[in-house]
């Protein structure tokens, strides 16, 4: 298993740092800038004696080295300042990342590919439209965090283990997330019938908010701690075949009533990448929230 990851920054090495640790396969991690991603491979793999674990992790600026990759994590591109949308990154990051579309076609074609740049919903099409690879080989990683952060909050508000929440988000990786408190289970009971509405819309609030809460506090770049865990647990999920239900931004055909639009639904992953599309019931007003958040996107595609 050969498992390349584009952009050796924050999000990028600490994912091949938890990929290598839980030595899933070889790790190849490039980046543009000279040296970098050298540095970067070699600091972890002099870890290796301290930790007992071989691992084999390979660092450079030549994109070639991704040839004959199983899975390819894209974290390239430029992360959000402070007051800076996602959506603002959106012509910066299409322009690096159809380069690196172009790589991967040639050198690449048969792998997988988890997009994790922002804006991910958009870069997540993008990627897709410009690879031509079929949708169930490329999927973004961003609600799986946003899930994560969701559980947090409701962890602290109830004071529980966050193993005892399974936290359901759908929607985009931004503004128009859709944490969905009826599919959210606390000790396998909704969401809904454990806490009061005002509470549960405050926990909404501050899961939407908690990217730009971070980016806010730290002054330059954004989160990187659990972005590279939730990047790490999708490359795992097809790499290790788990077939695991796992929220990611994919291509819908026809899924939820929507079509030609990448958007985060709960899917299951394995080694084929999307295996399936788990369509969950909505009430009118959660669908129409989606379908807004999928028209929102929509609207974008002509600025890719
Ligand atoms: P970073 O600035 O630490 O790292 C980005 C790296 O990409 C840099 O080292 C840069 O040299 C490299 N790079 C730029 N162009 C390249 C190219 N053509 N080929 C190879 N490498 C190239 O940023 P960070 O924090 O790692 O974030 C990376 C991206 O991930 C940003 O777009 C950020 O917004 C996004 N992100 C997405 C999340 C999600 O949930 N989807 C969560 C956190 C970050
Ligand atoms: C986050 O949600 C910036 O997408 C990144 O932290």
């Amino acid at each position: 298993m050969k498992i390349s990851i584009i952009g050796a920054g924050n999000v990028g090495s600490l994912t091949a740092m938890r990929l290598a640790q839980e030595n899933i396969g070889d790790i190849v991690l490039v980046d543009i800038v000279k040296g970098l991603g050298r540095a970067k491979a070699l600091d972890l793999e002099d870890a290796r004696k301290t930790l007992g674990i071989n691992y084999h992790i390979q660092g450079t600026d030549d994109i070639s080295q991704i040839k004959d990759s199983d899975i390819i994590v894209i974290t390239a591109g430029l992360a959000r300042r402070p007051g800076m949308t996602r959506e603002e990154l959106l012509s910066k990051n299409a322009a690096i990342l159809k380069d690196i579309c172009l790589n991967i076609k040639t050198l690449a074609p048969q792998s997988i590919l988890v997009v994790v740049t922002n804006p991910l919903d958009l870069m997540t099409y993008f990627v897709l439209k410009s690879t031509a690879f079929k949708p169930s080989r490329v999927l973004g990683m961003g609600i799986s965090l946003d899930e994560a952060r969701f559980a947090n909050l409701i962890s602290g508000e109830l004071n529980i283990s966050v193993a005892d929440i399974e936290p359901c988000v759908i929607g985009s990786h931004g503004q128009e997330m859709l944490p969905l408190p009826r599919f959210t289970k606390v000790k396998n009971k909704p969401l809904d019938k454990i806490i009061d509405e005002k509470k549960i819309q405050g926990l909404v609030e501050r899961t939407i908010g908690r990217g730009a809460e971070i980016v806010s506090l730290l002054g330059s770049g954004s989160a990187y701690f659990a972005p590279s865990a939730a990047a790490a647990a999708v490359a795992r999920a097809i790499a290790k075949d788990e077939k695991r239900a796992i929220g990611a931004c994919a291509y819908l055909n026809g899924e939820y009533g929507l079509s030609d639009v990448c958007i985060g639904v709960p899917c299951r992953l394995g080694k084929q990448g999307i295996e399936e599309i788990i369509e969950l019931e909505l009430n009118q007003k959660e669908k129409e929230a989606f379908f807004e958040a999928a028209a929102h996107l929509k609207k974008q595609y002509n600025a890719l």
